[in-house]
């Protein structure tokens, strides 16, 4: 053969190889039933894990770590630490469970994803909690630590589609310094009566949108803590559960939030709808709210703002307060379990201030007699047809 004509074929052959492996490459995939998991719900696959996330995250192309369907998969306490080379899926398509017993240790999350950024998590997977046995066990005064199901913390582009998670020990889902969020699609489901259960907490975080999710819980649907800004909660369902709450505020910190979208979502038997709580005698600010197109089935109060947070009922009063402010309530329909159907209760010393409300119809679920509200230090403007009236403070 002319060496010409090898040559050609060499060629030809080494572009044919390229191809190929650029195609492969694309996205790498990591199934960690190679890396020895045995997804049989009863061994602890936590090392199987921690191997597949270390080539994953070391990958230089985008990688996928895959969790197959059809497994279970127990995990004992993981934490999955970047920063990674390149982008990251966790393609969740099996199940995550949780071991069944109380951890002597001190408690951290079950699954923690650490300074991870461009991560997304995806797929039609469950990760459970069992939480009951400690439920019982907080119940009994015993347990005061218990783990998170699945904590984020310093991601930024985080991606979270899907997932299902339930019965956690303690909150569902936290987001801690997080930006660049959205959490899309995902169910959240644990007993109405485990005790805190929130299904989703944000906090020092910016940038957040949770859309189309269904959250079921103990506790708050979403929860938004201090030194966040600018989260939007969209397109879902909450309830049963304490509702969407901003707080509580001003315990020991100085409270900063802004910027918080509550919209077209629904409550269903929630004790509260949308709610601003805050400590008596807090400092800082909560500002910028809009809360709009949200639907009401008999959910306790509707509609709060509340400066004298104090679950307890044991609280001193206090000077001071966190400032709210500049808050909007928009095209809210539907039916209070209680009298009180909006309850905007603002401190003395700090009143709240710039609330508006509009288009609001709330009544009294099977009574025939209006729903009410009571108002405390709030000023602002209503505009059209708002049921429960309101009188604002408006005369200093
Ligand atoms: C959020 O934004 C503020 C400035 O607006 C910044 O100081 C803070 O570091 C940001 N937090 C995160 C988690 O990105
Ligand atoms: C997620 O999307 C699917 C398909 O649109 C839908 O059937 C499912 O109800 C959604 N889940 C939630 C929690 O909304
Ligand atoms: C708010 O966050 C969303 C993403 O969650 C982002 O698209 C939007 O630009 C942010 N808005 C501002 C004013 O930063
Ligand atoms: C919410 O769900 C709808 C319908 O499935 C979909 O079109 C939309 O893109 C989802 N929203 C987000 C932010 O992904
Ligand atoms: C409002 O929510 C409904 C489902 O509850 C959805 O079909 C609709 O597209 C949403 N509208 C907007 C503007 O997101
Ligand atoms: C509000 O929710 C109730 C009960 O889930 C439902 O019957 C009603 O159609 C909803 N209204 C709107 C405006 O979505
Ligand atoms: C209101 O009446 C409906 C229909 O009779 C019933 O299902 C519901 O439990 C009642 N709600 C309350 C809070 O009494
Ligand atoms: C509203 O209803 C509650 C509970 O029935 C009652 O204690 C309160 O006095 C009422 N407020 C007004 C302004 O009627
Ligand atoms: C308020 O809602 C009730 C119950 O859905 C309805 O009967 C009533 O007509 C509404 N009132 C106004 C002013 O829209």
């Amino acid at each position: 053969m002319e060496t010409s004509a090898v040559r050609h074929i060499i060629i030809l052959l080494l572009v044919l190889l390229v191809l190929r492996s650029s195609a492969l490459g694309q996205n790498q995939i990591y199934n960690v039933l190679n890396f020895h998991a045995h997804g049989d719900g009863k061994r602890d696959d936590a090392q199987a894990f921690l191997a597949a996330w270390q080539a994953v995250c070391g990958d230089q192309r985008t990688a996928i770590m895959v969790v197959p369907a059809g497994r279970t998969f127990l995990l004992n306490q993981v934490s999955f630490q970047g920063p990674c080379k390149s982008p990251v899926t966790v393609q969740l398509d099996g199940n995550v469970v949780a071991p069944n017993h109380i951890w002597t240790r001190k408690s951290a999350n079950l699954l923690t994803f650490l300074g991870v950024d461009d991560l997304t998590m995806d797929g039609n997977g469950e990760i459970d909690g069992q939480g009951a046995i400690w439920w019982d066990c907080y119940n009994r005064k015993r347990c005061d630590n218990r783990p998170i199901l699945l904590g984020f913390a310093r991601c930024n582009n985080l991606k979270v589609r899907r997932i299902h998670l339930k019965n956690s020990a303690d909150k569902h889902m936290t987001l801690f310094q997080c930006s660049q969020v959205s959490v899309d699609n995902v169910s959240i489901t644990a007993p109405a009566d485990s005790p805190n259960t929130d299904g989703i907490t944000v906090a020092f975080s910016n940038n957040t949108y949770i859309s189309n999710c269904s959250i079921q819980t103990g506790d708050d649907c979403v929860s938004v803590l201090s030194f966040t800004k600018n989260v939007t909660v969209t397109t879902s369902r909450c309830g049963p559960g304490h509702g969407i709450s901003v707080g509580s505020l001003g315990r020991s910190e100085t409270a900063m939030v802004e910027q918080i979208t509550v919209s077209n979502c629904s409550f269903v038997g929630t004790m509260t709808g949308v709610r601003i709580k805050s400590w008596q005698g807090g400092k800082g600010y909560a500002k910028g709210f809009l809360f709009e197109s949200l639907n009401m089935t008999e959910v306790q109060y509707p509609i709060v703002i509340d400066q004298f947070y104090c679950p307890q009922g044991n609280c001193p009063r206090k000077h001071g307060g966190v400032a709210i402010s500049d808050a909007k309530f928009i095209d809210i329909q539907g039916t209070s379990s209680e009298h009180e159907a909006i309850r905007l209760l603002c401190s003395q010393s700090v009143h709240c201030k710039d609330i508006y409300l509009s288009n609001i119809n709330l009544s009294w679920v099977n009574h025939t007699a209006p729903a009410n509200a009571t108002i405390l230090n709030a000023h602002g403007t209503t505009e059209g047809i708002v049921l429960p009236r309101i009188q604002f403070s408006n005369t200093l």
